[in-house]
């Protein structure tokens, strides 16, 4: 598994969710506090952007048709239960923040 340097936490705004890309693939970064999570940036629904979307806490809100995942599991949590986006683990040191590809 691949570590890959995707900001710096202070370019990273709270409650505005931004792409990146990791080994090819598309994610979106959410930034909760200090914390960063990421997931895969292609709605489960019908492969909206996540990363265009509005992110509420933890709530991430598709800009498509509304589906919300929670960025913490990659969880749909409304209304398409059961569906999920993938989830990376994230690390920040020293204002860098990493991601985990696999
Ligand atoms: S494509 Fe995301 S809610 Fe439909």
């Amino acid at each position: 598994m691949a570590t890959v340097r995707v900001a710096r936490l202070a370019d990273l705004t709270p409650g505005q969710p931004q792409r990146a890309e990791i080994g090819g693939a598309a994610i979106v970064l959410a930034r909760v506090g200090d914390q960063v999570f990421a997931c895969g940036d292609t709605c489960a629904h019908k492969g909206g952007p996540l990363s265009g979307g509005k992110l509420t806490g933890t709530r991430l809100a598709c800009p498509w048709h509304g589906w919300m995942y929670d960025v913490r599991t990659g969880e749909c949590v409304f209304p398409g239960r059961g569906a999920r986006v993938p989830t990376y683990p994230v690390r920040v040191e020293a204002d860098e923040v990493f991601v985990e590809c696999p």
